[in-house]
């Protein structure tokens, strides 16, 4: 009786042909796995482009938006001051005026005269303190060296907190765009101390080295967190760091509990500055 067994040989080819189908098979799948691989780089790749090239767009028209606020502040502030501190100082006289014709046996008509001409003196204060605090008069008449000093001293005034402002600037001048931007940062960071720190020191500095000029505002209070600095809801912060990068910029925030919070603004000096001269401080 014939075996039904296959040969030997026969065998071999089998297996041979085996080992053929999972090569072909193996070949086969790594080259769909490379091949959807490969897909998925370039579509991650292009997501990457589409990311950064939208991110640039909102970069762009955050800064166009701060250059228009900018803008719009010092028209109404112009208004402000112009139109309606004219009015007022025209009320004033007028007021002055009839205090002049009052005879001292009209004395009710007398105080009210007098009445209404302190509160005028006072509703010119408060025009010429919301210009000024729309287009601070300062920063184009002394500059940011001295606009940064008198915040500093309103601060210490506002809050009863000591704000020391140090700086090497000397004669140096920065453009008109950085001295907005550095003003507006230091605003919104001595208004974060004000408001959030709890601080009994407030040390703020404006140097200028070798290849950078560096703001710093410290203060000894409870200190900020990486989840505060982070956050999509701080606004401040955000628009500081906008302000920032728009000069081509970096900015760092440490905060701890038992130091306080630091904020750096680091800005290449040749980006900013007219004309340097440093000094010691
Ligand atoms: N100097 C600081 N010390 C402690 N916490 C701070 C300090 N500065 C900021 N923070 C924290 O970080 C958060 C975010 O600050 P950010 O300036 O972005 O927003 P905000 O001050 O709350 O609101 P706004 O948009 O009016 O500035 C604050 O709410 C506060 O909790
Ligand atoms: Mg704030």
């Amino acid at each position: 009786m014939r075996s039904r067994k296959p040969s030997v040989h026969k065998q071999q080819i089998n297996g041979v042909a085996a080992e053929e189908l999972v090569h072909a098979l193996r070949t086969h799948q790594v080259d769909a796995i490379v091949g959807e691989r490969h897909i998925m780089l370039v579509r991650l790749k292009q997501a990457e482009e589409e990311l950064e090239l939208s991110r640039n767009q909102l970069r762009a028209l955050t800064a166009s938006l701060l250059s228009i606020r900018e803008n719009e502040r010092i028209v109404i502030a112009r208004e402000i001051h112009d139109e309606l501190g004219q009015a007022l100082t025209c009320l004033q006289l007028g007021l002055s005026w009839m205090a002049g014709k009052v005879t001292a046996q009209q004395q009710p008509v007398q105080d009210k005269v007098r009445s209404l001409a302190a509160l005028v003196t006072t509703m010119i204060r408060t025009v010429q303190r919301i210009a000024d605090e729309l287009r601070p008069g300062v920063l184009d008449e002394l500059g940011l060296v001295k606009a940064l000093k008198s915040e500093a001293r309103k601060f210490t005034g506002y809050t009863g907190t000591p704000c020391k402002f140090e700086t090497n600037m000397g004669k140096a001048r920065c453009s008109r765009e950085a001295s907005i931007a550095i003003f507006r940062i230091a605003q919104a960071a001595l208004t974060n101390v004000a408001r959030h720190a709890n601080a009994s020191k407030i040390v703020m500095s404006l140097m200028v080295g070798t290849t950078h000029l560096v703001l710093t505002v410290h203060d000894n209070g409870k200190g900020i967190t990486r989840e505060q600095i982070s956050s999509a809801q701080s606004l401040g912060i955000i628009g500081i760091r906008e302000r920032v990068l728009a000069l081509k910029g970096s900015l760092n925030i440490r905060g701890s509990k038992s130091t306080g919070t630091t904020l750096t603004v680091r800005i290449p000096r040749s980006r900013i500055l007219l004309g340097h001269r440093p000094v010691s401080s």
